[in-house]
């Protein structure tokens, strides 16, 4: 049986009870509109955990100014239905008041890890995510939440806030979801007209590219950002970022880079894509 709770003391007590049957808590936090990418987070915490809590919570906190709060998909009766299926058995969707009720003013970030990448471009997104998270932690208690590498930079910086401020929480990152064409799965996909659509799989050109050269003996992240700006940029209006970083500090790499992460943000049209691969651990893209 999936339970709703609505109310942030509801979720609390639920998972207290659970803690009390000696039960580990595993949790996913989501914006809802849920997909296969959701889904197998909650596919991965259920190994880990014997009492799994997702949330749905369109926060407003980490969206800026001219972004798409008002239009993010809600669709939370099937995302309930989803939930069912996946034997979750609680899910807890609050009402935005009673997340951040009159008066509310604290704040948490991460100071340098969350600058680069998402950070330049949306400058307050990162105190949003770890402010929001930080709450369900403290909420649910859990022992594992997991998270996707979709957003490859929100897990490292909550990975960092938890190590930072002592939560005894594992903060698991887990595997992009793809469609068979190789494009991301996304929330956000709904929005692409069908042309848009096809020139989304540029970002995907883009990671083979980079992957490929990696796979021949390129090793300059110099060169290795070429490969991938080139496919991305003749499918894509507008271009945020084509990085090659390390996937530690997400800063420019330090040689030898035994890994490299190739980090992708484009627009097309009023949709905002990104999309990434790890050189030297995944699989091609
Ligand atoms: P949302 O975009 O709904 O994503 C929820 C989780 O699903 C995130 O950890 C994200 O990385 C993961 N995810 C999304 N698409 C994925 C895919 N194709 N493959 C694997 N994982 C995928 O990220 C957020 O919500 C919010 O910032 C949140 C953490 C809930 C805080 O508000």
């Amino acid at each position: 049986m999936t339970e709703l709770v609505r109310k942030p003391a509801e979720l609390r007590r639920a998972c207290e009870d659970a803690r009390r049957s000696s039960a580990r808590v595993g949790l996913v936090p989501t914006m809802g509109a849920l997909h296969e990418g959701h889904f197998s987070l909650m596919d991965e915490a259920r190994k880990r955990a014997d009492f799994l809590a997702v949330t749905i919570f369109v926060n407003p906190l980490q969206f800026g100014a001219g972004e798409d709060l008002e239009r993010y998909p809600r669709t939370l009766e099937s995302d309930l239905d989803g939930c069912r299926e996946r034997k979750v058995d609680l899910v807890f969707a609050p009402e935005t008041g009673s997340m951040y009720p009159d008066g509310f003013q604290t704040e948490v970030s991460v100071a340098e890890i969350s600058k680069p990448l998402e950070g330049e471009f949306r400058p307050a997104h990162f105190a949003g995510v770890t402010t929001v998270v930080a709450k369900l932690f403290n909420l649910t208690g859990p022992c594992t939440a997991v998270f996707g590498r979709k957003d490859f930079q929100q897990w490292r910086v909550l990975s960092r806030m938890a190590r930072d401020l002592d939560m005894p929480v594992e903060v698991v990152g887990c595997p992009i979801v793809r469609e068979p064409d190789g494009l991301a799965l996304s929330s956000r996909n709904r929005f692409l007209s069908p042309s848009e659509r096809e020139r989304a799989l540029g970002i995907v050109s883009g990671l083979r590219a980079a992957h490929d050269a990696w796979q021949d003996g390129e090793r300059d992240p110099v060169r290795l950002r070429a490969w991938a700006e080139q496919p991305v940029r003749s499918g894509f209006e507008r271009v945020d970022y084509v990085a090659v970083v390390d996937p530690e500090t997400l800063l420019a790499p330090v040689e030898p880079p035994g890994r490299l992460l190739v980090a992708v943000a484009a627009h097309l049209g009023s949709t905002r894509l990104i999309d990434n691969v790890v050189l030297g651990e995944d699989s091609r893209p």
